[in-house]
């Protein structure tokens, strides 16, 4: 893929790209020293192991070990592909990309995308423009409520019942109606006439996080079915990743500290136009895992709303299900299930906004709203019941990763069903202990890992080692691998970081060459010879320690060779030379 695209320019846009900017619209990101660091949006992080370094314009995370430059960065956090990335890198440093000559399909889609971007944006004006003059949809949108400048902020226009008049009226040129076609805006009938999908329709222009119009939503203002029309998906526009309202929130707020999601684009309008200016919704359609990402990668608290109807509610525990796995420490989902036939827009017009913030700051707390809902008809006092109910809420608490929230659901669920076997509930929390370890041991920092890692990162520490003979015996995990790479090292003296990892790219060991590459990178430059001596040092220790325990207790038990007694002679005086 990357071969489409020029190397000079992907190197150029990381020249020009500032990797701390680039996170720090993301994620805030606090100084600390030469470095920044935050919890890492990877894992579920309770301290800032997440590091990113100017002068490297890398990241890494000390906690999950993920790591980086800021074309990695938007393909991890973002989900996008490696020519999606160079896109958004481009897009914020304003240049278009010069794809090689024969890379027709890739160039294609980008050009045709930049089309696309570039005609909604034109119809939306027309719409705009049009509701201005028409004054059924005035009326209409007088009559919800919505004043003049939530029509401003949402970009909110009008499409026509008829696509001659609108041209007419708008004084469209034919080029720009040819590409509408061409671009599948508008249609044309069997009868030759051009007609415009949301005729007759108020727009709903949907903006994506950089403010682009990517799609419209469309409401009737007479009685025609469908009461809602969204655009049909393009290369621009993903119904799933799309978020209403996310643009306006972040205009005013780049870290919301909460996202209200609510059904409607109605909804997300009369909100805002009561001051809640965190508001937005999933364009009527149920939520997905890509819009929790999106969710969570914009606050730390989700609050979904959703109407008392009986759709209303499955919709609400429908999206808990899809939430829970993205649940941790940080992040948590709130629900506010409104009285019966009610929406937000219908209530905060009812009781009007303070009661609404009430609702808000009252929201039922995710294992509240657990609970209430999986004990819906559970009868507790019948054994089949409960079984019933663990059966089905065990694997759903199961799906969150974070261990406290987990284990406390567990202890309610316990609690709840009366669990009095202790066992049980011990050989649970057993598991996830063991499950825990696993994920740690990886991540260990052994004095190995360690020394192998200092030696990626500085290849040329390698001078420092005179003699490898002392460790020819040694049976310390790690230290095959540690030779192995000292002996490239020693071997092409004028290696870097980068090149030592090309040098085992297909080789066995490559993915342990490539954590270790990350690891410790907080070392200060100047200590990085000493402690790599020390560190050498303290393996050396090491062996001789286990030796020396292995022979005295052979002592103990067999008695010595003399051989194996002048060794531990030997070893004693060495012990005493280390330290
Ligand atoms: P609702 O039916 O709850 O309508 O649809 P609403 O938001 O209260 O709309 P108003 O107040 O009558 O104007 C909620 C959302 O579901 C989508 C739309 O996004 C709508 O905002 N929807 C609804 C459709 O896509 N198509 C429909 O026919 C209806
Ligand atoms: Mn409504």
């Amino acid at each position: 893929m990357s071969g489409k695209i020029p190397k000079y320019f992907i190197n150029d846009l990381l020249f020009r790209t500032n990797i701390v900017d680039l996170i720090n619209t993301r994620i805030k990101l606090k100084k600390n020293g030469k470095n920044y660091q935050t919890n890492c949006p990877f894992h579920d992080d309770k301290t800032p192991s997440f590091t990113v370094s100017y002068e490297k314009q890398f990241y890494y995370c000390f906690g999950c070990n993920i790591h980086g430059n800021a074309i990695d960065f938007l393909i991890n956090y973002e989900n996008l592909t490696f020519v999606e990335s160079i896109e958004e890198l481009s897009l914020i440093h304003g240049l278009s990309i010069p794809f090689k000559k024969n890379t027709i399909s890739e160039k294609n889609n980008y050009f045709k995308k930049q089309k696309l971007y570039f005609l909604t944006d034109q119809m939306s004006k027309l719409y705009q423009k049009n509701i201005i003059s028409t004054n059924s949809a005035l009326e209409y949108l007088n009559n919800r409520g919505i004043s003049r400048d939530m029509m401003q902020l949402f970009y909110i226009g009008f499409s026509n019942f008829d696509w001659e008049g609108f041209s007419k009226k708008l004084n469209i040129k034919k080029e720009l109606e040819k590409e509408l076609l061409i671009y599948k805006i508008i249609y044309i009938n069997k009868y030759n006439k051009i007609y415009d999908p949301f005729q007759g329709r108020i727009i709903f222009p949907i903006h994506d996080k950089h403010g682009r119009i990517v799609g419209f939503g469309g409401r009737n203002i007479n009685n025609t079915f469908p009461k809602y029309i969204n655009s049909t998906e393009t290369s621009i526009f993903f119904k799933s990743k799309q978020i209403y309202g996310l643009y306006q929130v972040k205009q005013q707020n780049l870290h919301p500290k909460y996202l209200l999601v609510v059904e409607g684009y109605i909804d997300v309008i009369m909100l805002t136009q009561n001051k809640i200016d965190y508001v937005v919704s999933s364009l009527g359609t149920s939520i997905t895992k890509e819009h929790v990402e999106i969710l969570f990668q914009n606050t730390d608290t989700v609050i979904y709303c959703y109407d008392g109807d009986n759709a209303g509610k499955n919709a609400a525990w429908r999206t808990l299900k899809i939430t829970l796995p993205y649940i941790s420490d940080k992040k948590t989902v709130k629900f506010i299930i409104l009285p019966d036939n009610e929406d937000p827009d219908t209530i905060i017009k009812k009781e009007g906004a303070k009661k609404f913030q009430l609702r808000i700051k009252n929201a039922l707390a995710m294992s509240k709203f657990f609970f209430k809902n999986i004990l819906k008809g559970v009868d507790l006092s019948s054994n089949e019941d409960k079984f019933y109910l663990s059966a089905r809420a065990l694997p759903l608490i199961n799906c969150i990763s974070s261990d406290t929230i987990r284990i406390y659901l567990r202890q309610i669920l316990a609690r709840t069903i009366g669990i009095v076997d202790d066992y049980q509930f011990e050989k649970f929390l057993y598991q996830n202990k063991e499950k825990n370890k696993n994920i740690k041991y990886k991540n260990k920092q052994t004095t190995m890992r360690i020394l192998i890692s200092l030696l990626i990162q500085n290849p040329n520490l390698s001078n420092l080692v005179t003699s490898i003979k002392k460790f020819k015996n040694s049976k310390i995990k790690g230290i095959t691998i540690f030779l192995e790479i000292l002996k490239t090292c020693s071997e092409n003296p004028h290696f870097n970081t980068g090149q030592l990892l090309e040098f085992y790219r297909n080789s066995k060991i490559i993915n342990i060459l490539k954590t270790l590459s990350t690891l410790d990178h907080m070392i200060i430059e100047e200590k990085t010879q000493n402690m790599f001596l020390d560190l050498l040092n303290n393996i050396y220790r090491k062996d001789l320690e286990k030796r020396q325990e292995y022979l005295i207790s052979k002592e103990k038990i067999n008695g010595l060779t003399i051989n194996e007694k002048k060794e531990i002679w030997s070893i004693n005086k060495r012990l005493k030379n280390i330290s």
